[in-house]
């Protein structure tokens, strides 16, 4: 598996927006398919946020993850953001977001940052498997949302 910078692979940009937008449009209602893919369209810069990950192999795009200034309007003084870990369901159980995540951190540590942020619904418990912890909880359209939080 390789983890590249989604400059290098606009083809799965459609199928990724897909991904993005039907996973998180409960939190981003107003957020256009349409908008998504012109979003990542343009984050193609390797050094300055938004920046975004994907991960590949032979079989294709496996998933993608990135790193963002901001993503919850909640909580503007929080940054940055480990923002839509997204795992082609094909490819899920197979270590591919734990790959991802730690080279999102890796570049945030690398820019300076001490903590990292994300946000999860709060029974899925994935990312406290990876060292993170909840620093609060928030309801966004009816649902426990945990912000997380991990020291870099
Ligand atoms: C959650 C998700 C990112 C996990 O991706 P994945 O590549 O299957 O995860 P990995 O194989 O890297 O597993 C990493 C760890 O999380 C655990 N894990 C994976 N999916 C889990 C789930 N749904 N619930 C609880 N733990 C889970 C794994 O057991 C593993 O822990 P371990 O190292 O102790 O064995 C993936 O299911 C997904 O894309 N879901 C939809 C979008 C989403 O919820 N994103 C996360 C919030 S931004």
């Amino acid at each position: 598996m390789q983890i590249s910078h989604i400059k290098y692979f606009q083809v799965w940009i459609p199928i990724i927006a897909k991904w993005i937008h039907e996973e998180w449009s409960y939190a981003f209602p107003a957020l256009t398919l349409t908008e998504i893919q012109r979003g990542l369209f343009g984050r193609m810069n390797e050094t300055e946020m938004p920046i975004t990950l994907v991960a590949h192999d032979e079989r294709g795009v496996l998933g993608t993850a990135s790193l963002k200034a901001k993503d919850m309007d909640s909580v503007p003084e929080l940054t940055p953001w480990l923002s839509a870990v997204y795992i082609n369901p094909e490819y899920r159980g197979q270590g591919v977001s734990k790959a991802l995540i730690a080279e999102i951190e890796k570049l945030a540590s690398v820019a300076g940052y001490p903590k990292l942020y994300a946000f999860n619904p709060i029974s899925q418990g994935v990312f406290e498997k990876m060292g993170w912890r909840v620093l609060e909880t928030i309801q966004v359209a009816g649902r426990n949302i945990g912000i997380l939080v991990k020291d870099l």
